[in-house]
Order: C-alpha cells, then sequence, then structure tokens
C-alpha cells in the first residue's frame, strides 16, 4: 500500500499500524454547526497522511440521538446528517485509501439506542413478543413487579434496569436510552453480520467494537450483591454474569469468518476490559479477533517497574495465541495522559477525572513525560494506537463548566463522576483565539477550548522544532522507514538500572531508553536518531526517551 511500509506484508498490516483516533464531533468541522463532520475529516486527510500514521479509526458516525456521543445507534447503515452523508462517507474511505491511509470503523453490537427502529417495535410489542426477544426485558421483583429484576448497576451510575408503561424492565448496562440486545437472538446476529459486510463492501478496513466483553449474560441474571466497584470489574474467571463471559467468543469467531472472506482480510480491534491479560488473549485466538487495546498499558503509572511488567505480561499472553501486542495512552475515555502523568502520585491508576480530583497537575512535567510515553509507545514491537490532539500534547480540561457538560455519566451520578468531556475537547488547528481553526472564524465548538491552547495549535507547533507535533512526525517517519520497528521481538537491555531505566534493544541496529530515575544517564554506544528531550553533556535527562541506531 504505502511505499514505505514495504517490509510489512499486506495482510498483516494490522500487527505493524500506527493508527490514529479521530473523535469525529471534536477533529473538524467542515460546516460550522460547531460539530466535527467527515467534510472536515476529508480536509485534513492529507495532514494526517504527512503526520505519517497508516490508519485511522473513526468514532460512530452513524444517527444517532447522541445521548453517549454517538455509542447510541439508531441506524447503523447510515450518517449522522450531523456529520454528512452516506456518500461523503464512501468519498472519503475511497480519498484515504488514495492516500495510503486505511480506515477502521466503530461498532457498538451490545446496545442500540432506545430510538432504534428495533427498540419501538419491541415497547409496541409488548410482553413476550419477538420484538422484545431482541433485547433483555425481564418481569420485576417485590409484589408488584416494582422493583428492578437483579442488582446490576450501570457503567454510567444508577440501576441497569428502567421499567417500560406495562411494567416490565429492559436491561441497559450503559445509559437508560442504550438498551442491550440479547446475543443469543438469532435476528441479533444475522442484522449484525449483515451490517459488517455493509460496511466492509464499501471497502472498510476494520471494526473497532465497542464493549466487545460485555455482549454475554447469564441467563439467569443473578444478583451480584456486591459494591459498585466489583460490578464493575470483570473476573478472571469467566463466571461475572455480564462482563467477558466464555460464551462471547462464538460471536468473535462467526465475525472472523466474515472479515477473513474478503480480499485483501478485514480487521478487528476489541475494546474489551478484562481482569487480565491472560482473559485478554482469550479474544485474540487465530480464529476470533486480530487485535485488542492494551488498557493495562494505558493505566500504567508513569514508573520503570510498572511499565516493565505491563510490556512483559501483555506480550507473553499475545503470544501465547500468536497475536501482536497494541499500545495505547489515551482515547475519548480516559483523562489526557498529559494530565496524568503531571500528577505527583504515580502509584495507582489514574485515568478518569474523579480519581484526578484536589490533586495538583505540574502540566510541564505532564509533557515531558508524555514527550518519553510516545518514543516509549512507539518503539515497542506491535501495532500503536495515537488519540487525536495526543500529537499536540494536549491536556484534559479539567475546569470545563456543569453546564457544557454532555457525559451521560456526569448526569447519571450527578456530578459525583466528573465525566469524560475534558478529554473530548475540539482540536486546535490555527489561529489565536477559539474556535482556533476547528470550525470558520465565528462558530461555536460544541465544547470551549481553553484560550491558552493558542500555543498548541497544529499551526504553531508545525512552525517549532521543539513542539510535540514535531516529535511525533519525527518519531513516525523513523518507525515507518526503520526495519526494526512496527510488529517482530525486543530484549530488555540491562546493563543500564533497570529500576529507573526501561531500556531495550530490537534487531537490526535499533535501541530505546527511557529514564524514569531522578538523575541524567549515560546512553548505550550508538548515534541518538531522536531524543524526546535535550541531551546534557551527552547524557539523556530524567524523564526523557531516546531512540538510537547501534552496531
Ligand atoms: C465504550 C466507548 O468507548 C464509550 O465512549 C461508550 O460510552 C461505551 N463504550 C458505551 O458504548
Amino acid at each position: 500500500m504505502s511505499p514505505a511500509s514495504h517490509h510489512r506484508a499486506d495482510a498483516d498490516w494490522h500487527r505493524s499500524a500506527a493508527i490514529y483516533q479521530v473523535y469525529i464531533r471534536s477533529f473538524r468541522d467542515g460546516d460550522g454547526d460547531g460539530i466535527g463532520d467527515i467534510a472536515g475529516i476529508r480536509e485534513r486527510l492529507p495532514w494526517l497522511a504527512e503526520l505519517g500514521i497508516d490508519a485511522l479509526w473513526i468514532n460512530p458516525w452513524y444517527p444517532s440521538p447522541q445521548h453517549d456521543a454517538g455509542y447510541d445507534v439508531s441506524d447503523y447503515r447510515d450518517i449522522d446528517p450531523r456529520f454528512g452523508t452516506i456518500d461523503e462517507a464512501r468519498e472519503l474511505i475511497d480519498d484515504a485509501h488514495r492516500l495510503g491511509l486505511r480506515v477502521i470503523l466503530d461498532i457498538v453490537p451490545n446496545h442500540t439506542s432506545s430510538e432504534h427502529p428495533w427498540f419501538q417495535a419491541a415497547l409496541t410489542a409488548g410482553p413476550g413478543s419477538p420484538e422484545r426477544a431482541r433485547y433483555l426485558f425481564r418481569a420485576g421483583r417485590g409484589t408488584d413487579g416494582e422493583l428492578p429484576p437483579n442488582d446490576w448497576l450501570s457503567v454510567f451510575g444508577g440501576a441497569a434496569w428502567t421499567r417500560v408503561a406495562d411494567g416490565e424492565w429492559y436491561l441497559h448496562l450503559f445509559d437508560s436510552t442504550q438498551p442491550d440486545l440479547d446475543w443469543t437472538n438469532d435476528d441479533v446476529r444475522a442484522e449484525f453480520e449483515s451490517i459488517l459486510r455493509f460496511w466492509f463492501d464499501a471497502g472498510v478496513d476494520g471494526f473497532r467494537i465497542d464493549v466487545a466483553h460485555g455482549l454475554a449474560k447469564d441467563p439467569e441474571m443473578p444478583d451480584l450483591g456486591l459494591g459498585p466497584e466489583q460490578l464493575l470489574a470483570p473476573t478472571a474467571h469467566g463466571n461475572h454474569p455480564h462482563w467477558d463471559r466464555d460464551e462471547v467468543h462464538e460471536v468473535w469467531q462467526a465475525w472472523r469468518r466474515i472479515a477473513d472472506a474478503y480480499d485483501p482480510p478485514r480487521v478487528y480491534v476489541a475494546e474489551a476490559w478484562t481482569e487480565d491479560d491472560e482473559r485478554l488473549s482469550h479474544y485474540l485466538r487465530p480464529d476470533e479477533l486480530h487485535t485488542a487495546f492494551n488498557f493495562h498499558f494505558l493505566r500504567a503509572p508513569w514508573n520503570a517497574a510498572a511499565l516493565r511488567d505491563v510490556v512483559d505480561a501483555s506480550r507473553a499472553a499475545v503470544a501465547r495465541v500468536g497475536a501482536a501486542s497494541t499500545w495505547v495512552l489515551s482515547n475519548h475515555d480516559v483523562v489526557r495522559h498529559v494530565s496524568r502523568y503531571a500528577r505527583e502520585r504515580q502509584d495507582r491508576s489514574l485515568h478518569s477525572l474523579g480519581d484526578l480530583r484536589g490533586t495538583a497537575a505540574d502540566l510541564e512535567l505532564g509533557t515531558l513525560r508524555s514527550r518519553a510515553a510516545a518514543l516509549l509507545m512507539l518503539a515497542l514491537p506491535g501495532s500503536c494506537y495515537l488519540y487525536q490532539g495526543e500529537e499536540l500534547g494536549l491536556p484534559e480540561v479539567e475546569d470545563l463548566p456543569d453546564a457544557v457538560k454532555q457525559d451521560p455519566a456526569f448526569r447519571r451520578t450527578k456530578g459525583v463522576d466528573p465525566g469524560r468531556d475534558g478529554c473530548r475537547v475540539p482540536i486546535p488547528w490555527s489561529g489565536e483565539r477559539p474556535p482556533f481553526g476547528f470550525g470558520p472564524e465565528g462558530s461555536e465548538p460544541w465544547l470551549p477550548q481553553p484560550a491558552g491552547w493558542r500555543t498548541l495549535t497544529a499551526e504553531a507547533q508545525a512552525a517549532d522544532d521543539s513542539s510535540m507535533l514535531a516529535l511525533y512526525r519525527a518519531a513516525l517517519r523513523i518507525r515507518r522507514e526503520h526495519p526494526a520497528l512496527g510488529d517482530g521481538d525486543m530484549r530488555w537491555f540491562d546493563e543500564l538500572d533497570p529500576a529507573v531505566t526501561l531500556a531495550f534493544t530490537r534487531e537490526p541496529g535499533f535501541a530505546c531508553v527511557v529514564n524514569f530515575g531522578d538523575s541524567p544517564i549515560e546512553l548505550p554506544t550508538g548515534d541518538v536518531l531522536l531524543a524526546s528531550a535535550e541531551l546534557v553533556d551527552g547524557l539523556l535527562p530524567k524523564d526523557a526517551a531516546a531512540w538510537l541506531r547501534t552496531g
């Protein structure tokens, strides 16, 4: 496909790719309504190609009432008019391919929108109907069925059940506008297989699968009898009543057969939150999904030992099933990593804004570490996911006024959970004041951008060799050209103190060194290809990383 990736077999592109997450509503607003759209993405495709990525993953763009930013889909075969038209979507796919970029879409099979025609039909048809059997309707408990069928909780807060007018309850592991489908139902399976083919026929290269660990539910629907913490956590035994159950794998085997029937084969990446890497590797067996996000990497604190453990455990787990590793630092659901690494305390996972409340942020430190983390991630064996804006070093917007927040988690918990809006603020492209080129002059982005982002625009950074953008561009260029990078092997290089450094070599002739300690360190022999901070008398400063050509 692209001349630079000649050393990678085509069908295996996903094992090495750098994939850029386009959060469409915040990427670029072509029509000035304050919300990003397909026209905006198409306009920036050359910019993305120049950045040096291999593929885009576009968050849900289907018609949706947008109660959960598009993860509440009312029609899986069309485009939300806020984002554009189906013709524009097809043109985007073709434009991307012409530029050597692949396109991954987001599919949401665990639940539909409550405005989906199936759910509307289920409401009208009533208890016991085949329409209701596509979802998880149950009678309530209590003398008049006035209590929910069990004690399950919504991920966004509150009960996971809502009662309808005729007295039955339906399950929603997320918002009440996101009813869960029943994946033992044949209509459900057939419908999603047809949706996959619809988009694969349009040329889409793969799918990111939302909540891939959630589709199977224990038919007995037993109470959990636990607190909210445990209710949300999958177990390592496949016996949680709604997370990471073994029955879910049958669905992925059927989906794999569909992807494999295409030439070139289409690929999947699972959003699967599991207790450990061993459980995650079940999703990656050769007849299931190709890759899965490595959230253990994203959740690791900035600390050599913790990151090394994550790297070892994830590599060992994927090796057992012949899959490739993936690496990710940020996405639209977690606090941006500049702000996570800006915290003094790194001894627990800090991926939600609620965890960070009341802790001071040193954004300069967070930025330094993020530069080093980028070089670490891009050097590790496998593929990686970049979340739009991380190449600009954007921090989390932690002080969004409540009135502008849209995340259902904020609303359902009455603000106990501050929500995910702060990592979704529209991208600053250019200029001196909002909308910073996100949309036309005078347009108002759906979330306000901080005035201070004027120094972080893509335009400002393009003119500065020491910017985060310049670092990402240089690193992605080397990553594409260097035969040692992408999929393959690595070896820890333990001549440097493993308590405060992460150092590894990759063949042929490449080393990556990250310094987590308090003092500058000497680098192994070799030429420095790229460093995240300026060397001081030839030494690598703290919170910095370097790539070397060795031997
Ligand atoms: C995971 C998505 O990434 C998140 O944004 C969404 O709210 C939930 N799944 C529910 O679909």
